[in-house]
């Protein structure tokens, strides 16, 4: 099976708000979008990574260092689209013939482990299609017009991450049917799901949060330094992920009001 890789980087990071544009923001010095492509280069199975960003960042990225490991597997850098499927369907057109197996990740997504983005290839290998997720913390509770509609049963929530992993011609299936449709997924598993398609759910790491409000920045450098003094940590298990104590909360943080789109 040949695997590749696209790591979506084209958003604008506007909930974020920094000066930078996100993919671009460091966490332990280098840029986010270049620690998720190590994260995914680590994996030998990978063989091609396709970065795709602003159309206005790609003289940026071109500049960056290609010092880092994994860069022999980058492929040219495409630039994405206005919503995040826009993105995805541009690096589809510009992956390499044969490929078997495609891994979307998100940029926003640099802490994830290598092991869990093998564990979710070999998912997906066997079934087709497959993402990582981790069980939800708190109760979900669908909302309309400020009042409770209904409680999604908690043992059966899962927060939904990336990589997520499905077979080329099922993904570009999925890509078609949607656009024919008009919808706009807010992962790349629902675009399968809407086939029919089974997804394999692989339970992942809560550390391999996305990045999308300021204070996540400190929460990940955070989580990076207790990885450093011990390398990975392997396994899935959630007692193994460093998660610092006391990691301060939404509620306190600047959120801009009125800020509940759908697709992000
Ligand atoms: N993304 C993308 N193209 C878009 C929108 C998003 O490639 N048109 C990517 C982002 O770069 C990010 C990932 O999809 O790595 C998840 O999106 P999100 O965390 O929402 O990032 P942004 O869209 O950049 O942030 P915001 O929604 O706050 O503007
Ligand atoms: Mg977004």
């Amino acid at each position: 099976m040949r695997v590749a890789a696209l790591v979506l980087a084209a958003g604008r990071g506007e909930r974020l708000g920094a000066s930078v544009p996100k993919a671009f923001l460091p966490l332990a010095g280098r840029p986010l979008v270049v620690r998720a492509i190590e994260a995914l280069a680590a994996r030998p199975e990978v063989e091609r990574i396709v970065p795709v960003l602003p159309a206005a960042d790609l003289v940026r990225f071109a500049a960056l260092a290609r010092d880092f490991a994994g860069a022999d597997k980058l492929a040219e850098p495409v630039a994405g689209g206005a919503e995040r499927q826009d993105s995805m369907r541009a690096g589809l057109a510009a992956l390499p013939e044969g490929i078997d197996l495609v891994a979307v990740h998100d940029a926003a997504r640099p802490l994830v482990r290598p092991d869990d983005v093998g564990r979710v290839i070999a998912a997906a290998a066997r079934t087709g299609a497959a993402l990582l997720a981790v069980p939800v913390r708190d109760t979900l509770k669908r909302v309309r017009d400020g009042r409770v509609a209904d409680t999604l049963p908690r043992a059966e929530c899962w927060a939904a991450q990336t990589p997520q992993v499905f077979r080329l011609a099922l993904l570009r299936e999925a890509l078609a049917k949607a656009e024919a449709e008009g919808f706009l997924g807010t992962d790349d598993a629902q675009l399968v799901e809407r086939l029919g398609a089974p997804v394999e759910v692989v339970e992942g790491d809560p550390a391999n949060l996305k990045i999308t409000w300021p204070e996540d920045v400190a929460l990940a450098e955070a989580i990076w330094s207790s990885r450093a003094q011990g390398a990975w940590p392997s396994g899935s298990s959630r007692a193994q992920s460093a998660w610092p104590s006391g990691s301060s909360s939404r509620a306190q943080g600047a959120r801009p009001s009125g800020s509940s789109g759908e697709q992000r």
